[in-house]
């Protein structure tokens, strides 16, 4: 878990908060500044599937539906998308701080619906960390509902794990 909080204060929300950014597909390129913000920003979970590696592993597979946003010259916003053939799955949405409610996580949201939809896929899920509240409130504003609270996310290595040697002739 990389739960370190930004300094920077959240843009509050107001009509003059106009963002003249654009959105563009993400590349590996990208790799060094999408981290940099993921790495200082609240509620991003970051495992080997962020590596630069992982990274490569994923765009490849998703070429089409990984955005950031640009404003000043810099990416302010993320969002990685997929779908295994019957939902979608957005991850790292991320907005920097001073860059937050000005619609870009709306829009990026936006854009890869778009794509899944385009492909057929019908419905897409997000794993929030049940302590977002912020992040929850976002989604629900934006008419995301909670499938099952009764579900919970369980994982496992695809490859047999290898036990530690203590562990192992204990
Ligand atoms: C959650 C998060 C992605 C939202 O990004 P964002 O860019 O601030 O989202 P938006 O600006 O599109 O929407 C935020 C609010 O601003 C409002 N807004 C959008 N454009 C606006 C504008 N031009 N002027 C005023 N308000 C605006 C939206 O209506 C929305 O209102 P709400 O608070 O009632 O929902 C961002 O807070 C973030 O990065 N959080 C940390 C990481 C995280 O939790 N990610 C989600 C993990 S599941």
């Amino acid at each position: 878990m990389n739960n370190i909080i930004a300094k920077e204060e959240a843009a509050p929300a107001s009509d003059e908060n106009v963002w003249n950014g654009s959105l563009r597909k993400m590349t590996l390129d990208d790799y060094d500044a999408v981290f940099e913000l993921w790495d200082k920003t609240e509620y991003v979970s970051l495992n080997e599937c962020d590596t630069r590696d992982g990274m490569a592993f994923y765009l490849k597979h998703n070429p089409d539906s990984c955005f950031v946003a640009e404003a000043d010259g810099r990416i302010v916003g993320t969002v990685l998308c997929g779908h295994d053939g019957r939902r979608g799955f957005l991850r790292h949405l991320v907005i920097a701080k001073a860059y937050r409610n000005k619609g870009i996580g709306t829009q990026l949201v936006a854009q890869c619906l778009a794509v899944l939809s385009s492909k057929g896929v019908g419905k897409c899920n997000i794993f929030v960390n049940s302590e977002n509240v912020r992040g929850l409130e976002f989604w629900k504003q934006a008419g995301w509902y909670m499938v099952d609270e009764e579900f919970v996310t369980m994982q496992s290595p695809t490859a047999p794990l290898t036990m530690p040697k203590a562990v192992a002739s204990s």
